[in-house]
């Protein structure tokens, strides 16, 4: 099925599977994934690698302020999977424990931190065909994205979720860790003053509390298809 050289919009509260999601839309149609989270967990990696993050949790804003320029973080395609590189160093894993979800929303709360997310966002979508993951993406980056899905999902599900990826890793949290700081993101991204988290009005929503992927690739499918008029019967892979 030919899908036009759109930008997707996928946002939602923290562990919905949006990343789930938008990977598998990437491939399925040949589209570029980009997961903003991960480039606040990136910003976030970097300030307490510096020791701008102290112990109760304050930020040093105006050394994170200065250095943020000279940051350079980027997407990278290896063995099929995109990661994130800080320079030549992969910082994929690193960006994905709890002690970086555990300060992401405060860093990701700052302006001058949004506006430099931001502004590397648009260049790395210079083209379209790509599908991005966030949390203000239909609503600040890309308000005119040509298709904009808010994901949702009931919070143990969550949770459960979430929890069952860091022991994969080889982590060792508790589930009501996990659910707890689940909470917390939710809270702060949604309250935040720059960008908060929430629906674009336009947004298609998606409750995948008890959808197979393969339900939610038909999903996504039968939105494209009546949003842009497409007849031609799709062929998954999935
Ligand atoms: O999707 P994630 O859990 O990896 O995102 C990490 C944090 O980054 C999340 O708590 C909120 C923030 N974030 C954001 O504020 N805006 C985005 N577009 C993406 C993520």
């Amino acid at each position: 099925m030919n899908i036009p050289d759109i930008i997707i919009a996928v946002d939602g509260f923290s562990s919905t599977g949006k990343s789930s999601f938008a990977k598998m839309v990437a491939k399925e149609f040949s589209f570029l994934y980009l997961d903003s989270g991960a480039m606040y967990r990136g910003v976030t990696l970097f300030a307490m690698e510096q020791g701008w993050i102290a112990a109760d949790g304050s930020i040093d804003e105006k050394s994170l302020e200065a250095a943020l320029p000279s940051l350079e973080l980027h997407f990278q395609r290896d063995d099929e999977k995109t990661k994130l590189y800080a320079g030549s160093r992969c910082i994929e894993e690193e960006i994905r424990t709890l002690e970086v979800s555990s300060h992401v929303s405060p860093v990701s709360a700052i302006a001058f931190v949004r506006r430099w997310v931001d502004e590397r966002l648009h260049r790395f979508s210079e083209g379209g065909r790509v599908i991005m993951d966030g949390r203000d993406i239909g609503t600040t980056v890309f308000p005119n994205a040509e298709l904009k899905i808010f994901m949702v999902a009931d919070v143990d599900v969550r949770a459960q979720r979430r929890y069952d990826e860091m022991v994969a890793k080889g982590e060792m949290p508790t589930l009501e860790d996990v659910r707890k700081n689940l909470l917390e993101r939710d809270y702060i991204d949604s309250h935040r003053e720059t960008s908060p988290l929430r629906q674009a009005e336009d947004a298609y929503v998606m409750d995948n509390t008890h959808m197979s992927f393969h339900e939610e690739l038909v999903w996504v499918l039968g939105v494209i298809q009546g949003k842009f008029g497409i007849l031609e019967a799709p062929a998954l892979t999935w």
